[in-house]
């Protein structure tokens, strides 16, 4: 807990469909502070006041990243001051044409997967002096086609399906990954399914979505604010249900992954 008991949580992706709701949902909860990390100021702004204004919870602010971009989420790591309590990922992206970076890195694996593993590395050691504290990884049952000799979909035609679910289940293995070098520090790390919310990445999929943007938010919150994310750690959930997950037992693909994704 930080000064007075204020948990400190920072949000990605908190100006799209379910980010918007998480964060919404944890600055309703009573001595939260809420930090949206967002790419595009003038959606930052208008989703704090939003946020301000139906909660009126004043503690909410944002902080401008670009996720997808190492040096972004460094920067944001070194001006950060003060604790960090909870870290929710889930910044993403569904391009329907193969993008890159403009560090040439296929735009899938750089925002959904390296940019879910720069903001947990960057921030841990914010995270390791504010135990316990924790990461949430929103990632998908719509997960596999994970190909480690590809990752950036240069021999494999693009299909932003298939990129999309790859990433999504290197989701799932890093927080397996980052759950055990972590979990020693006082830092729990678990990813979950959120809910099918129409938005415009699972448009971009061909998804409409049958549940609110509050409903997709409720796993991720409850990971983010109960008891349940610190006791359990390197597990993944489905309506706040842990779920065996097979991407996460392939402990060889796991350290396989963490290490290729280490080398961008
Ligand atoms: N929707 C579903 O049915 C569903 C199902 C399973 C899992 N999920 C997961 O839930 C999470 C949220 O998805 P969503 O459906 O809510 O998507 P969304 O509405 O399209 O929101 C995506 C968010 O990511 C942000 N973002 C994208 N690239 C970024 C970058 N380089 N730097 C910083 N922010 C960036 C977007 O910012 P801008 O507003 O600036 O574009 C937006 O805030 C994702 O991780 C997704 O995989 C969604």
């Amino acid at each position: 807990m930080g000064d007075g008991g204020i948990r400190v949580c920072l949000v990605t992706g908190a100006t799209g469909a379910i980010g918007k709701a998480i964060a919404r949902q944890i600055a309703g909860r009573p001595d939260t502070e809420v930090v949206l990390a967002c790419r595009d100021e003038k959606k930052a702004g208008q989703t704090v006041r939003e946020i301000v204004e139906t909660t009126g919870n004043p503690r909410v602010r944002y902080e401008l990243v670009d996720v997808s971009r190492k040096a972004s989420v460094q920067a944001l790591a070194e001006r950060w001051r003060g604790p960090l309590h909870v870290l929710v990922n889930g910044a993403a992206v569904t391009p329907r044409r193969r993008q890159e970076t403009p560090e040439g890195i296929e735009l899938q694996l750089a925002t959904n997967v390296l940019g879910y593993l720069w903001t947990i590395q960057s921030l841990a050691e914010h995270l390791k002096r504010s135990t316990p504290s924790r990461v949430v990884n929103v990632a998908s049952y719509w997960a596999g086609d994970l190909d480690l000799a590809d990752l950036e979909f240069k021999r494999r035609r693009y299909d932003n399906n298939q990129a999309y679910r790859q990433s999504k289940q290197a989701d799932r293995m890093l927080t397996v990954a980052f759950a055990e070098r972590l979990g020693p520090c006082g830092v729990s790390v678990n990813a979950c399914h959120p809910g099918d919310v129409r938005s415009a990445l699972s448009n971009n999929l061909g998804f409409g979505g049958h549940q609110t943007p509050d409903e997709g938010a409720r796993t991720p919150v409850w990971l983010a604010l109960e008891p349940i994310g610190h006791e359990q750690s390197g597990k993944y959930f489905e309506q706040a249900q842990a779920v065996r997950c097979p991407f996460a037992a392939d402990r060889e693909s796991v350290n396989e992954l963490y290490e290729a994704c280490l080398r961008y």
